[in-house]
Order: C-alpha cells, then sequence, then structure tokens
C-alpha cells in the first residue's frame, strides 16, 4: 500500500478516536440519564445467540414477540426446561400456586447434582473443565468434570458416614477455595440442606445462623488469605459452635497448613474424612419442591431470614436465566466475580454454570492484591469471555484509572455483566468503555436472594439504557406499583412481581408468618420485592435503591442512591454515600460521606459544587445539606455500601457489629471527614 494512504487512513482513525473522546467528554449525566437514549445492540451480539436460536425454533421475528410469548408463563416455563433439565420422573403439572405458597414442576423426581455433575461424566464433557481455580498467593489447580464429581461423592459418602441424612442441614463457614462447591453439592447429592454463611462474617453472625437452622455438621478450614495476611477462620468457627449444640461434627479442609485448636472426636480433618471413601454415591432421588439450601439475608429487623430454595424450579431458574443473558456457550470462560456466600455465587458460580456445563474462574483473594490489575490479568490469562461483578467494584477500579485494565488484552470479553446495586451511569459508561471497548452489552441485572435468579434485566439484543436493567426477562413479571396497588409508570413506586417464577423463595425457615408478611401483604398475591422504581414510558425499569433506603426531603421521595449517583458523576468524585437524617422543617435532611478521586484537594469551594452539580443533576431538592470527605465508606464485603452504619455514626448511635465489613477502619474514618 502505497505510504501516503497509509498516512491519510492514520489521520482518519485520529480523527474518529478524537470524535469520540470528544463525544465521551460532552457527556453528562443528564445526557446519559436520558430514557430516550438507547444503545442499539450490534449485530455481532445478537447473532447465533441462544435466545436468537430460540426465537428462530419457535417462529419469533421480534423482540416484542417474544416478551410476548413470555407472558404465556406456564407454556414458557413449561418449555424451557425442556432444553435445561433432565428429571428422574417428569412432573405432572407445571406450576401449584396457592399464594403465597407454590409448587414448581409439581410430582417431578429431581436432583440438582444430576445435571450438575452426574449427566457430564456421561458425555465428553468428563473431561471438560469445571472451574479454573486460582488462589490469591497465586496457585492455580484445574478441576474437570470428572474431578469434581469424584471429589463430591468422596464428600457425600464421608458426610453418610458421619450419619447425615436427606433434609439434615450442614452449615458450610468455607472461603472462596473449591471445597466450598464440592461441600455444597456433596449436601445436594444425599439431600442435606446447605446453609452457606460468607467466610466474612464473624463468628456471631455464623453461630447465629448455625443455630438457626440446627446444623448438625460444619464445614470451615484452618485459615485463608485476604489481601496476603491470614484469617483465621477455624478460630472463629471454634467460638461458633462453642455455643452451638446441634453441631456433631466440624470438618476441617486444609487450607493454609496453619497449626489450628483441635476438638478430639468432634473435629475431623477434610482429608481423613474422605479417605478410603467410594469414588461413587447415589444420588438421592427427591422431589423436586424438596429444599437444596437455606441462605441468610438481612431484612428490616435485626434478625436474618433463612430464604428457602427447592431443587427443581431454581435449577431451571438459574440455568435458563445464565444461558439468555449471559449466552452461555460451550467454549466461553465465565467469571462471576462474586463470592459463594452470597446468593450470586450460589446460582451463577455454582449451580447455573455446572448445570449449562461451563468452565468457571474461581478466584479467592482481593480484586486489587497484590497490584489493581489482578482482575485484568486473570481476565488475559484465562481468556475470559463473559464477566459479572458489581457497580461497586466497578466504581473502584474507575478510581484506580484506566492505565491498569488497559496494561491487557482485553479483548476475548464479549458480554459484561453488574449487579447488586443500581449501576450510575457514569459507571456504566466507564464499565463500557475501558472494560468492554464499547462492543460489549451490559448487562444490568436485578434480583435479590429470594428471587434466587435474574428477574429484570436486557437480553443480548435488547437495546440498553445506561442505569436501566431494562425490562422483565421472558417468563417474568414485574410492575410497579403505587401505594394504593395500581400500576403506575414514570414515577417512583414499589416494585412488584406479580406471578410467580421458578427460583421463588419457598419462604423463610421456621418462620412463615414472616414470610407471608414481609412479601405478600402489602398487595394481594402479589410480591413486594422492597425496592423504590421507576418504570419509564417505554417500560423500562429504573431501580432506584431499597425503599428503607429512601429519603423522604419536604415530602419528595429521593432514592440515596439516586443522589448518590448524582454525586459520583461529578469528575472529582469517586465514590458517594448518602444518608438521610432528620430534620426538624423538611422531615429529613441529605448528609454525603463523599470519596474524592486520587490527587484531588478537598476544599469548601468543591463543596459548593457539588451541592451545585447535585441541584442540577436532580433539582434543588436533592442538594444535600451536609458533605463530608472521607478516605473511605463502610462497605460490605459484597461491596454494599452501608448506610445503616454510616447513619448510626453521623447521630451518634451504637454502630453494632461491624466486624462482617470489608473496611471496618472506615466507620472511625467518618468522624474525621471534613
Ligand atoms: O435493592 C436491590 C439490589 O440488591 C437487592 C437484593 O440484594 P441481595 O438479596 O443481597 O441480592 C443481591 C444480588 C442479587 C435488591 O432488592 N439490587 C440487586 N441487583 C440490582 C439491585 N439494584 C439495582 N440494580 C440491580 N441490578
Amino acid at each position: 500500500m502505497p505510504i501516503r494512504y497509509v498516512f491519510v487512513y492514520l489521520l482518519y482513525l485520529c480523527v474518529m478516536r478524537e470524535g469520540k473522546v470528544e463525544y465521551m467528554a460532552k457527556e453528562n449525566i443528564s445526557v446519559l440519564m436520558d430514557e430516550k437514549r438507547v444503545f442499539t445492540p450490534s449485530k455481532e451480539s445478537v447473532e447465533n445467540t441462544n435466545v436468537k436460536q430460540w426465537m428462530e425454533k419457535h417462529n419469533i421475528k421480534t423482540l416484542d414477540e417474544l416478551y410476548k410469548k413470555g407472558g404465556d408463563w406456564q407454556w414458557f416455563w413449561d418449555e424451557i426446561s425442556k432444553d435445561l433439565v433432565e428429571w428422574y420422573r417428569p412432573y405432572k403439572k407445571v406450576v401449584e400456586w396457592n399464594p403465597p405458597w407454590v409448587k414448581w414442576f409439581v410430582g417431578a423426581e429431581y436432583n440438582i447434582v444430576h445435571d450438575a455433575l452426574d449427566k457430564h461424566v456421561k458425555t465428553w464433557r468428563k473431561n471438560k473443565v469445571a472451574f479454573i481455580y486460582e488462589g490469591e498467593p497465586g496457585e492455580v489447580k484445574k478441576y474437570t468434570y470428572n474431578d469434581l464429581y469424584i471429589e463430591v461423592n468422596k464428600m457425600a459418602n464421608a458426610l453418610k458416614k458421619l450419619g447425615v441424612k436427606k433434609g439434615d442441614r450442614v452449615g458450610i463457614y468455607l472461603p472462596m477455595v473449591p471445597e466450598l462447591p464440592i461441600a455444597m453439592l456433596a449436601c445436594a447429592k444425599i439431600g442435606a440442606v446447605h446453609s452457606v454463611v460468607f467466610s466474612g462474617f464473624s463468628a456471631l453472625a455464623f453461630r447465629d445462623r448455625v443455630n438457626d437452622c440446627e446444623a448438625k455438621v460444619v464445614f470451615t478450614c484452618d485459615s485463608f488469605y485476604r489481601r496476603g495476611k491470614k484469617v483465621q477462620l477455624k478460630k472463629q468457627a471454634d467460638e461458633a459452635v462453642e455455643n452451638a449444640p446441634s453441631v456433631k461434627h466440624v470438618i476441617v479442609c486444609k487450607r493454609t497448613g496453619d497449626t489450628v485448636s483441635w476438638n478430639e472426636g468432634r473435629d475431623i480433618w477434610w482429608d481423613d474424612a474422605i479417605k478410603d471413601m467410594p469414588k461413587e454415591c447415589e444420588t438421592e432421588h427427591l422431589d423436586a419442591n424438596d429444599p437444596l439450601f437455606f441462605l441468610y439475608t438481612s431484612g428490616t429487623t435485626g434478625k436474618p431470614k433463612g430464604i428457602i430454595h427447592a431443587h427443581g424450579g431454581y435449577a431451571v431458574g438459574t440455568s435458563y436465566t445464565l444461558k439468555w443473558v449471559f449466552d452461555m456457550k460451550e467454549e466461553d470462560i465465565w467469571w462471576c466475580a462474586a463470592d459463594i456466600g452470597w446468593i450470586t455465587g450460589h446460582s451463577y458460580i455454582v449451580y447455573a454454570p455446572l448445570i449449562l456445563g461451563a468452565t468457571s474462574v474461581l478466584y479467592e483473594g482481593a480484586p486489587d492484591w497484590p497490584q489493581p490489575d489482578r482482575w485484568w490479568d486473570i481476565i488475559e490469562r484465562y481468556g475470559v469471555t463473559l464477566l459479572y461483578t458489581s457497580p461497586t467494584s466497578i466504581r473502584s477500579f474507575m478510581r484506580q484509572g484506566e492505565e491498569w485494565p488497559d496494561k491487557h488484552d482485553l479483548s476475548t470479553l464479549r458480554l459484561l455483566g453488574s449487579v447488586g446495586e443500581p449501576i450510575n451511569p457514569e459507571a456504566w459508561m466507564w464499565y463500557y468503555k475501558v472494560i468492554g471497548k464499547e462492543h460489549c452489552q451490559i448487562m444490568d441485572t436485578w434480583w435479590q436472594t429470594e428471587t434466587g435468579h435474574f428477574v429484570i434485566s436486557p437480553l443480548p439484543l435488547t437495546p440498553l439504557k445506561p442505569g436501566s436493567a431494562t425490562r422483565p426477562l421472558p417468563g417474568l413479571s414485574a410492575e410497579v406499583f403505587n401505594e394504593e396497588g395500581k400500576p403506575i409508570q414514570n414515577a417512583g413506586g414499589n416494585l412488584v412481581l406479580t406471578h410467580p417464577w421458578p427460583g421463588m423463595l419457598r419462604g423463610i425457615y421456621k418462620n412463615p408468618d414472616r414470610y407471608q408478611e414481609t412479601y405478600w401483604s402489602k398487595f394481594d398475591n402479589t410480591y413486594l420485592a422492597g425496592d423504590v422504581t421507576r418504570k419509564d414510558s417505554d417500560g423500562f425499569f429504573w431501580i432506584q435503591g431499597r425503599a428503607d433506603d429512601v429519603l423522604n426531603v419536604s415530602g419528595h421521595r429521593i432514592g440515596n442512591s439516586e443522589v448518590e449517583s448524582a454525586l459520583v458523576s461529578h469528575p472529582l468524585v469517586a465514590e458517594a454515600a448518602v444518608i438521610g437524617k432528620p430534620h426538624e422543617i423538611k422531615g429529613e435532611s441529605i448528609a454525603s460521606f463523599v470519596v474524592l478521586r486520587k490527587g484531588t484537594t478537598p476544599s469548601e469551594e468543591l463543596k459548593k459544587q457539588l451541592r451545585e452539580h447535585v441541584g442540577k443533576e436532580m433539582g434543588k431538592i436533592a442538594r444535600p445539606d451536609e458533605i463530608w470527605f472521607v478516605n473511605d465508606v463502610p462497605k460490605t464485603r459484597s461491596g454494599k455500601i452501608m448506610r445503616r452504619v454510616i447513619r448510626a455514626k453521623a447521630m451518634g448511635n451504637d454502630v453494632g457489629d461491624t466486624s462482617t465489613l470489608a473496611n471496618p477502619e472506615a466507620v472511625d474514618g467518618l468522624s474525621k471527614g471534613q
């Protein structure tokens, strides 16, 4: 090619690039929040997708037609389940709905472990890698489906030997090590119910949960790595079990080799428990509606709720959503960068990917250890194609700067996901541009511990609006109700789900009244999600935050996260937490704790600017009355900003147990704010 053409081409690229940069720079939050601003998926992201194939098979031409088809939800789930799971005995009825109690795939005999493991080892997938495990210090271990199958069988046999039977509860207090999914699957295999407690929770929190479900056996490990330090988990487990009379045995997995205290007769090393155990173990044939696990989640009261999930419906709902939303294909490398201790990890690290026969990354440690590019390095090394994370992580990466991801080849990525909190359009754009290089759809998935799987989420072919989780998926139905239970549009209201769904919780353990009261008492036969949401004129949902985290300023309802999003949209702000304080005249006033971007000097002038910025973005009513510049804001290990703790601290009240925070030191840091 003549040199002048090369030159002209380079010039063209520069102009294009410049154009884009300028376009991005001009982009401000009000433009991004604009409901009319739509990102249409590229042709490549639509072609050959799982959902497109399903549409072709059913002669469905448009997205609207697809959603309509999903409206016939009993037909839809009947049809969908055929592609995903194998029953030991087929069901007689798709659903039995006696509000608020539901049964799915009634009459089926089933066990989720059949789909997660047993069926794969009879096929070529036997030697496919199920998990690529990477420890924080850097060691890597790969588990094929057959490896997992054998480990699970051995542990299932060991549990049986310890007297664990169908219906018994088993507590699991393990970090992100392969033994965690193995322990879960071993329980499920024999029909025992697992109750995983996040390893970042305190001994006290673990004890309360173990006592609530009366676990017979618990799993833990000696210690594990977090940011180069060791967390002594066995010590915490000992403290918990001391006052947990139901626990007869503690199975201890060796993670670091640390010396631990030992209770002879009660404690058993993992390796000793499985030694001499047969490599085969028959999978218990259960009723499809038998419980698979309990997972405790916080409610408005101090006592966590033991959310119950059942085998059959959960298997169908989780695998369907992963297959359609993330378009999971045989060759994908999937990375759900959550912790298995939360519902995200249960559904999208353990069960759904295994049912689909996927290869997943399992990473033990902190995202910024030893350097802020650990994640990007992992993506490059394993060729991750699908990444699923949280807005908080995205915002922390934004704060660290583009130079870290820019050091790595992220070109294998084809879809990106977000979960756990509303994603502010600023973070959305950064994720889209810096990580996805403007060619990956952003899957903003709304769901809860209670829903078991995604409910409101885009599909690869759904047009996107940054900050909106788009629409309920086919087969699922959501609405926004006013206080009178009437559907409303273009105003904040109660997010509700109007018919049952397969992964729906089956109750709160030992507390049917609380189940009825929390979710089903506000509106007839309608599930109350507890989130404030707005549905726009196109039927897109904009989740604004928990109803219990909503401010009422002079009678105006303002989502804490909306104000936070407005603050974070300022170029000098990295993170923000907003709380309400009682106010004599306005009912509540808004106090905000702001983390500035690296190198920014705090000043009174900047406070003024930020107030004005929020005023401009949201209206004067939303301008914070107080702004405090702090180094960090308290967060849970799953990345949620702990407004409750911030509020208590700001009000001079007892902040309660802070041991579950990722950064407890941030609590004291709040009072040093300026
Ligand atoms: O407020 C919503 C928020 O997280 C809550 C559920 O929390 P949890 O049960 O811990 O499960 C988190 C992981 C599924 C919801 O009531 N939430 C979750 N996803 C989103 C979200 N808020 C906005 N957008 C989301 N995509």
